[in-house]
């Protein structure tokens, strides 16, 4: 089927969340209901129906700066390699242009084979690594850290003022903001395991210790969605039972905008960036 081709491209609205969960389940990501309200009612989400099932979704979500996250390109098992995500995304890159906006996404490795020919160029790499933590909570760090703090820190490592995305997260019952010794990091819920990010900090050695304190204090399953070229952190994190779940590829379209000054340790999710 050439790209033009097949069912019309919908926006979608607030009450498409549960079907966009319902994709996101399918493909074993993360992302809760309050997740996919976010992209729906802040940004603009793309949509390709089969009948009334929702099939494919692609969602662009502007940041400050002339800047837009492209995240949520899902396209069901039973509708794959039909050329859907490569139009949703470009319903998204059209949307982007038109506004002036450069955008950028975190790619899976199916993603990246999507992605490239559009002509998005590779920028950081990421590894999404998992830990089960079976084990019993202990009482969770002290910390005043704030979302000014933290919103402060993540406009000098991204570019962007998030500082409305982060206080919707922070605000979720289950979020905490977590620091010590110069690290600050944000703990929210996920549909299946609760995910560490964005998380900054001055030193490896810093970043890990707050990650171990983060994981001494939950009980279930935990994410995080580190930078690679931070190797210290990484082999600390694997050295101390981490898996790594699979690499994410960041990737721009567009003229680079976002002037930043320091490296993340982890980010808020190959969603948000
Ligand atoms: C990745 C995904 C969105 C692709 O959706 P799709 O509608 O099948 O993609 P398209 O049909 O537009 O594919 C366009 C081209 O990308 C490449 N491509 C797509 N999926 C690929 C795969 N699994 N492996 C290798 N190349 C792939 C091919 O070149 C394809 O063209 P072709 O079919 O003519 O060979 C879909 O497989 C999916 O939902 N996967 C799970 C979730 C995911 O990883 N999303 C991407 C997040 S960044």
């Amino acid at each position: 089927m050439a790209a033009t081709d097949g069912p019309p491209i919908l926006k979608l609205g607030v009450d498409d969340a549960i079907a966009g969960l319902v994709l996101s389940t399918e493909a074993h990501w993360n992302q809760t209901e309050e997740d996919w309200r976010i992209f729906l009612h802040d940004g603009v989400v793309f949509g390709i129906r089969d009948g009334t099932r929702l099939v494919a979704t692609a969602a662009l979500l502007p940041y400050s700066g002339n800047n837009a996250w492209i995240s949520m390109v899902l396209v069901s098992g039973t509708h794959r390699r039909l050329g859907l995500a490569t139009r949703l995304v470009d319903a998204c890159l059209e949307t982007a242009r038109k506004n002036g906006l450069t955008s950028w996404l975190d790619a899976t490795p199916d993603g990246a084979a999507v992605y490239g020919p559009l002509g998005f160029t590779p920028t950081l790499q990421l590894r999404r690594l998992k830990l089960a933590n079976l084990g019993r909570a202990e009482a969770p760090p002290s910390s005043s850290a704030t979302i000014d703090a933290l919103s402060a820190r993540d406009r000098r490592a991204t570019g962007f003022d998030r500082t409305a995305l982060l206080s919707a997260f922070a605000q979720r019952s289950g979020s905490r903001i977590v620091s010590a010794h110069g690290a600050i990091a944000l703990v929210r819920d996920g549909r299946t395991a609760r995910h560490i990010g964005p998380l900054f900090a001055d030193h490896a050695a810093t970043a890990l210790a707050l990650v171990h304190a983060i994981t001494r204090s939950e009980t279930g399953p935990l994410l995080i969605d580190a930078v690679a070229s931070q190797a210290a952190f990484l082999e600390g994190l694997t050295g101390s039972g981490w898996t790594i779940e699979r690499p994410f590829q960041r990737m721009r379209f567009g003229p680079a905008t976002a002037m930043v000054e320091e490296m993340p340790f982890a980010v808020a999710g190959p969603e948000f960036g």
